[in-house]
């Protein structure tokens, strides 16, 4: 993608005919089961390009004041252009939109890359959810070496 390209990013509502674009989600999530515990109940929000699918995320209200992104991906050839940047913004946008006035995002403990996409976009530590990745997925989930456990959940405040 080029830099001038960058400002013509826009994504659209997946409808609900269209097929769930689990390879993309799958870079985010370990297993289908998981992913169809909140997919169902979600907005699902894509990016194209020529056609293809290149990133998604997954907003899951959680009450009638919060939000979570459940799931955010970008296909690997498009990884490291601002793509997830824009679309944690783009989340924003939308959340205040439909009048929420927190959104939240979830991660191991373990993934620095990603606490650090959500820092720079304005997410402060919220919570973390004990055991959520020994006690919801049947196998082990190793990263960098190290087994997950535990779920870092922050929060930004859009209103
Ligand atoms: N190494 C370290 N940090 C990086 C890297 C990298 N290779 N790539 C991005 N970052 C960090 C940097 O802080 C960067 O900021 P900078 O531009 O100031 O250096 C910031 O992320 C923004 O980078 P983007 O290019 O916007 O990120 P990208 O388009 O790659 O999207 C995402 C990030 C969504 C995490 C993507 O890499 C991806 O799909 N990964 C696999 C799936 C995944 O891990 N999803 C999140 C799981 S948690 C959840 O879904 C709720």
């Amino acid at each position: 993608m080029k830099r001038k390209d960058k400002g013509r990013l826009r994504t659209r509502w997946l409808e609900l005919y269209e097929r769930i674009p689990y390879e993309l989600l799958l870079l985010a999530d370990e297993t289908i089961e998981a992913i169809n515990r909140y997919v169902m109940d979600s907005d699902i929000y894509v990016l194209e390009r020529g056609g293809k699918l290149i990133a998604a995320y997954v907003l899951y209200a959680l009450n009638e004041h919060e939000v979570e992104i459940k799931n955010i991906a970008v296909d690997s050839a498009y990884q490291g252009r601002g793509i997830g940047r824009f679309l944690l913004q783009d989340a924003v946008t939308r959340a205040a939109e439909r009048g929420y006035s927190s959104l939240l995002i979830g991660t191991a403990e373990t993934a620095v890359k990603q606490l650090a996409l959500y820092r720079k976009a304005g997410f402060s530590f919220h919570a973390v959810k004990k055991n959520f990745f020994t006690a919801n997925y049947p196998d082990p989930i190793v990263e960098e070496g190290i087994p997950l456990r535990h779920m870092v959940m922050l929060r930004k405040k859009i209103k």
